[in-house]
């Protein structure tokens, strides 16, 4: 995930105000998203720092439009205006994305997999590498495709299995349903693990 250049910095100010106090309406977007946008892993609420602003901005605006549904962001979103979704998208922007480290020390079938779905894709099914869309090492390639690289398990499990069931229709074109409707429950568990420490 890497931050984009020419963020303004005043709304970068208003936005991290947001994120941190909330508004009168809405929670500080910190209780859930962690102090520095890193997310908790162990809720699987996503990471947002360092993630594109585009990608940002149209998540917070189809929440609001209920073209993605979510229990808890929705009301959230819909208490936004959309200057107040810019300015916070342009907020996590600018935090430090997520940097590869040394990947996962062992190698098992299980990370074998997931890096084979990343890197390679599934050619028997026609599916193309996760990193052909998501950009080298899952960093993601702004403003269409999110980095995935450095994202917690949980959350990306739950969208995966969300595009399968089709909780989750908010991509464009259906892309990432195409995707997740050729991978098995063991895929997505071996390549969601892969992706919270890729190499
Ligand atoms: C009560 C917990 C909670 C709070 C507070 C919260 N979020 Fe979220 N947020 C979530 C959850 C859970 C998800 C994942 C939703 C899903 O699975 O579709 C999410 C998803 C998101 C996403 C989509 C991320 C992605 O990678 O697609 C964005 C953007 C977002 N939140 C921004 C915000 C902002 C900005 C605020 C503050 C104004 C905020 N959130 C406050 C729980 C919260
Ligand atoms: C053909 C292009 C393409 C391929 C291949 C692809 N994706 Fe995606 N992916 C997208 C697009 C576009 C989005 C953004 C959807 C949106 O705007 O809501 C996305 C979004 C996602 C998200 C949601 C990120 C977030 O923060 O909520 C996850 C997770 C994801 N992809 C995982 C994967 C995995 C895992 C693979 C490989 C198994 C993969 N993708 C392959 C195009 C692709």
């Amino acid at each position: 995930m890497s931050a984009q250049a020419g963020l303004s910095h005043a709304d970068a100010q208003a936005g991290a105000t947001i994120a941190k106090n909330g508004t009168g309406s809405v929670a500080a977007c910190m209780q859930c998203h962690g102090a520095n946008g890193e997310g908790q892993a162990a809720a699987g609420f996503p990471r947002l720092a360092g993630q594109n602003r585009d990608y940002l901005a149209k998540q917070l605006a189809d929440f609001k439009a209920k073209l993605r549904t979510n229990p808890l962001m929705q009301p959230i979103a819909s208490a936004l205006s959309t200057a107040q979704m810019n300015d916070v998208a342009d907020y996590y922007a600018s935090l430090p994305a997520w940097k590869p480290g040394p990947g996962i020390a062992s190698s098992t079938a299980q990370t074998t997999r997931g890096a084979q779905l990343a890197h390679q894709g599934n050619w028997d099914k026609g599916m193309p590498a996760c990193f052909a869309c998501h950009g080298e090492n899952g960093a993601g390639i702004a403003p269409h495709f999110p980095g995935i690289a450095g994202q917690n398990a949980t959350y990306i499990a739950s969208q995966l299995k969300d595009w399968q069931t089709g909780a989750r229709l908010n991509d464009p074109q259906g892309l990432m349903k195409a995707v997740a409707d050729k991978l098995s429950a063991a895929d997505i568990s071996a390549v969601s693990a892969y992706l919270e420490n890729p190499k």
